[in-house]
């Protein structure tokens, strides 16, 4: 056991700045990094650069985003002295080391990634697609090895990328002949992903069934009025379906009062609940969530001299650790240095 990697669990979270973040994103994740910030050592990474990998076209949109992502970040209580929140464009050395990482993947295990043909596939890349895109699973164990995380918690959409890093940390090893490089661990929410309001598929913000944490409480209750009960459920007096109920998963997700929700489950079921009164019980709970978010949120935008100095100093302590990870990996591979 006698790695260069230091022992204590360090987490890395990230997300590709292509839009504010939503409710889905505050179960299925900012949730628990602000629980998980105070027992352990957190990075959470701005992923410009990933982002890029499939909006090459729009890096408008995307450097846009590092504030808007950043706002969501500090609104929802992630607190920048206690988790070092930071921009990775703005870390040279993630770079190199991807291109490092480069030559130890081949493309056809590249293409083989679950994650990523699904990806080619609901974009539509066909041949077309972008190096970076196909190659981002390798930018994602540098962001990992280069933060020396082993704990990431990710979506379980995100699981072929942890097993891809940690075959090119095996690889790596291998390599340099000792562990250089730890492996890491997926923590994926028991939750599961928070259904879009439409109740087709996951919330995201490119289906246009999201709840973005900014929302304003006409929009909280509008999404709430679109939500897809029982359509059967014609009559309060009729017996409902619960289960595929997106009311229902919502308030599993958001109502604090299991015993309240699981009493008008029963109720539901027998007949005798309208569809009317459930979803005015919902639109409270999510107006409950969002309206100090929207508010801290509010009152950051106005500063965001203060928003730039949170990441120029957490950029500023990911560089040191960064730096010092490719360091050791152009040593382990003994390359030339001057
Ligand atoms: N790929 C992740 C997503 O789309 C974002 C991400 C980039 C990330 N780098 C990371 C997540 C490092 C965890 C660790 O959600």
């Amino acid at each position: 056991m006698s790695s260069e990697i230091n022992a204590v669990p360090v987490i890395l979270t990230g997300d590709r700045t292509t839009g504010p973040l939503h409710l889905g994103h505050f179960v299925g994740s900012l949730r628990n990094r602000v629980a998980l910030q105070k027992s352990h050592r957190q990075y959470v990474l701005l992923a410009d650069a990933q982002a890029l990998t499939d909006n090459a076209d729009d890096p408008g949109k995307v450097r846009q985003n590092v504030l808007e992502v950043a706002l969501d970040y500090l609104a929802v209580g992630i607190d920048p002295e206690l988790t070092t929140i930071c921009v990775q464009s703005a870390l040279p050395a993630l770079a190199e080391l991807t291109m490092l990482y480069l030559n130890f993947v081949s493309v056809a295990r590249l293409e083989r990634n679950p994650t990523i043909k699904d990806e080619i596939q609901m974009r539509g890349f066909g041949r077309n697609i972008p190096a970076g895109f196909l190659c981002y699973p390798a930018a994602q164990a540098a962001d990992i090895t280069g933060f020396q995380a082993t704990l990431v918690p990710v979506g379980e959409d995100q699981l072929p990328i942890i097993e891809q890093t940690n075959e090119l940390v095996r690889r790596l090893n291998r390599q340099v002949g000792r562990e250089l490089l730890l492996e890491a661990q997926a923590l994926v929410p028991k939750t599961g992903r928070l259904p879009g309001v439409d109740g087709k598929s996951k919330m995201s913000k490119s289906q246009g069934n999201a709840i973005p944490l900014s929302a304003s409480p006409s929009d909280v209750q509008a999404a709430v009025q679109r939500m897809y009960t029982d359509p059967d459920h014609l009559r309060a007096s009729d017996p409902g379906q619960v289960e595929g109920n997106i009311v229902f998963v919502y308030l599993d997700a958001f109502d604090p009062d299991e015993e309240a929700v699981a009493e008008l489950k029963s109720q539901y079921r027998r007949g005798g609940l309208g569809d009317m009164v459930l979803k005015r019980r919902l639109a409270g709970i999510l107006e409950e969530t969002i309206a100090p978010i929207r508010e801290r949120r509010a009152e950051l935008a106005r500063d965001p001299d203060t928003v730039m100095d949170v990441l120029r100093a957490g950029t500023a302590k990911a560089t040191e650790i960064t730096n010092k990870t490719k360091e050791l990996v152009v040593e382990g591979l003994g390359l030339f240095r001057l």
